[in-house]
């Protein structure tokens, strides 16, 4: 993963007991429909569902204990 984003094929990462990363996404789409604009070259997402960011990782599942990280 080097170089500028490829939109038509972003990159995905995901974390160990954390979020997944997106590079190259111009918009995500959460799990209600609604379209989020991608204004930064990596986003990432939640996937403990534990953010009060939702779609998006806030940190919060860092204070999770470990049998609960995605
Ligand atoms: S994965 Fe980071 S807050 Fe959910």
């Amino acid at each position: 993963m080097s170089g500028p984003p490829d939109y038509d094929h972003p990159d995905v990462v995901l974390c160990p007991g954390g979020p997944m990363l997106i590079r190259g996404a111009k918009t995500v789409q959460d799990a209600d429909g609604r379209v989020h604009a991608s204004v930064r070259p990596v986003v990432a997402l939640c996937r403990c569902t534990r953010s009060a960011r939702l779609p998006f990782c806030d940190g919060t599942h860092k204070l999770l204990p470990v049998d609960d990280r995605p």
